[in-house]
């Protein structure tokens, strides 16, 4: 077999990663942000709060928070280059692809923090990574917004800096007249809370992707960028849009046995189950659904709800997902809530785009603070051809 050759701990920093952001124990179901359990932080904490924290380490005092809030909403205005470049692209464009390409291309509108022109030093200065965590935080739900109000055709309200973040993200999706975009207190508290579920975790595939890009020392729009890409695919980020797509597919209650025989058939993924770290029920999934009932009771039933619930009690009960430790994933139930508040579906992604930032961001500051930061660069275990020699002769032109 391979001989794995032994490496000097610096190495091993270059594929593995230290982190004191987020904790997971993926048999018992346990998340914590920074030590504080997810439950407590969903209950007790706003986004602002849980963006201090997963930044900064520790919960913000009031005056702090005051600030960091001052400084967020001061920071949410968007380059008009940038608001021109989102209404290049058709009507039907994918969000997420829209997104994408708007964050790379808005950090080439700020050279003097850009260490492919100032310099790679320039992000040892933390004021120079603060100002552009809080600019990036702060324009994240202005440009989804753009995004969101260019496919339908129509201007933004706002943004209002009076209001908090997840509010003012709501009154500039507001579409007159649609009762669910309307800031409903209770709408906006949901939504914050499923910001929050949404803000960190851990090394995911979208992280790992930031902590990479970080580690070639690019600019931090670019490295936010490509974890949008990550976040993007239907295994991840993109399993929020799939779920809904599937129990539309599906249709009704009565549907569900034969869906559940074609998974088990291995044609078909339940999307919104399985988990590469949860092997148990992920806590989030637990408050999302409770959430969901909050929602409905403003908004009404969304009908797909039954069809999801019969899908879980299914599923949950099935030798086949049961021996594989399948269960729901905080994508299961938050598609059917974005559906009831009136999101089109394929916008649901940016919905994790937007609180997922929070999470992006921390690990790159996390990353540059630390003295011994290598690029990364994973250990690959051989398996191809053994040494052999190239034919002689002419060449083949
Ligand atoms: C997120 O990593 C994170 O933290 C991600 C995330 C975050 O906050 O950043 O939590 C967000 O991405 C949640 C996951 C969202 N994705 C989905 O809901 C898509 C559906 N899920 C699957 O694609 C899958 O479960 C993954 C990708 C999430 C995990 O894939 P793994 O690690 O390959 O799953 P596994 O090793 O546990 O699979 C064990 C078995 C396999 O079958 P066998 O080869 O043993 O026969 O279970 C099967 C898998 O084929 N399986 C599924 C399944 N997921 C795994 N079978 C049917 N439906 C599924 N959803």
């Amino acid at each position: 077999g391979q001989i794995l050759r032994t490496y000097d701990p610096g190495y091993m920093n270059t594929c593995c990663c230290v982190s004191r952001i987020s904790y997971i124990d993926g048999d018992k179901g346990i998340l914590r942000y920074r030590g504080y359990p997810i439950e407590q932080i969903a209950e007790r904490a706003t986004f602002e709060e849980t963006a201090f924290l997963l930044l900064h380490g520790e919960l913000p005092t009031d005056s702090q928070l005051k600030e960091f809030n001052r400084s967020l909403m001061k920071h949410c205005h968007v380059h008009e280059d940038v608001k021109k470049f989102i209404s290049s692209f058709r009507h039907d464009a994918h969000p997420m692809a829209m997104f994408a390409a708007t964050m790379a291309v808005n950090g080439s509108l700020y050279p003097s923090s850009n260490p492919s022109i100032a310099g790679q030093d320039v992000y040892k200065d933390k004021a120079v990574r603060n100002e552009q965590i809080l600019r990036i935080l702060g324009q994240a739900p202005v440009i989804g917004a753009l995004i969101h109000r260019h496919r339908s055709g129509q201007t933004i309200n706002g943004p209002d800096e009076s209001l908090g973040y997840t509010e003012n993200f709501f009154n500039m999706m507001d579409k007159k007249g649609e009762v669910a975009y309307r800031p409903n207190p209770k709408l906006v508290h949901a939504l914050d809370v499923l910001f929050i579920l949404h803000q960190e975790h851990e090394l995911n595939c979208s992280t790992a992707a930031t902590r990479h890009l970080a580690s070639s020392g690019v600019d931090v729009y670019t490295a936010i960028a490509g974890a949008i890409g990550a976040l993007y695919g239907p295994r991840h980020g993109g399993a929020n849009e799939a779920v809904v797509r599937m129990l539309e597919t599906i249709g009704s209650k009565e549907e569900v046995p034969k869906f559940i025989e074609s998974v088990k058939k291995g044609e078909k993924k339940l999307m919104g189950f399985g988990h590469r770290v949860y092997k148990n029920y992920d806590p989030r999934a637990k408050l999302i659904r409770r959430l969901a009932d909050e929602v409905f009771d403003v908004v009404g039933r969304e009908p797909l709800v039954e069809v999801a619930m019969e899908l879980e009690r299914v599923a949950l009960s099935d030798e086949y997902f049961v021996k594989r430790k399948l269960y729901p994933n905080v994508d299961f139930y938050s598609g059917l809530i974005y559906k009831a508040l009136g999101f089109p579906t394929d916008f649901f992604p940016i919905l994790f785009v937007i609180p997922r930032i929070t999470g992006w961001l921390s690990h790159w500051n996390e990353f540059l603070d630390d003295p011994d930061n290598k690029i990364v660069r994973p250990f690959q275990v051989y398996k191809g051809s053994g040494l052999r020699n190239f034919p002689s002769g002419d060449l083949k032109y």
